[in-house]
């Protein structure tokens, strides 16, 4: 009986983050927005930082993360990848990035990167921030 009162609103904030972030570059503020909080993935962001620049020129024990989101993997130049990375095939989007974060070597068995995310509630952040390093040539709104 009641039921005809219930809103049509079905906004399914992780899937509209993926929506966005694979078309980044054209409204990522809007993921920020609507579900991932940049500023809290950058602090978690930390946990990755020592291994990871966000600077396009710097490789550590990883290789850098700038221009992540869309970039194909195991292609920094100058990064000695796994050769499971090199022959991953992956592009990196709000869908391949999760697993991979997750579960590293099992997703990516033989892969260099030993531990990913702590915990699966930083992901929708995590990847809110990680897409604020793709969009840097963009309208620059995420810094
Ligand atoms: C202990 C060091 C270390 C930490 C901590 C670490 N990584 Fe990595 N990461 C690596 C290494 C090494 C590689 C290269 C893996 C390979 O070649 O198999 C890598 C690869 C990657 C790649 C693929 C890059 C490419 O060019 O294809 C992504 C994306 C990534 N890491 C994201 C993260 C994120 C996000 C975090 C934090 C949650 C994180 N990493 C934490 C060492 C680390």
């Amino acid at each position: 009986m009641t039921k005809k009162n219930i809103p049509m609103i079905s906004v399914a904030p992780l899937a509209l983050t993926t929506a966005v972030l694979s078309t980044v570059g054209v409204s990522f503020a809007q993921a920020q927005t609507s579900s991932g909080d940049a500023e809290a993935g950058e602090r978690a962001f930390r946990q990755c930082a020592s291994c990871h620049s966000t600077e396009p020129d710097q490789n550590r024990a990883g290789p850098h993360l700038a221009e992540i989101i869309g970039r194909q993997a195991g292609t920094v130049e100058g990064f000695r990848y796994s050769t499971a990375m090199q022959n991953s095939g992956i592009v990196w989007t709000a869908e391949t990035l999760p697993e991979y974060l997750l579960d590293p070597s099992g997703t990516m068995p033989g892969t260099s990167m030993t531990m990913g995310l702590r915990r699966d509630s930083e992901l929708a952040d995590l990847l809110a921030y990680l897409a604020t390093l793709s969009s840097e040539s963009g309208d620059g709104a995420a810094r």
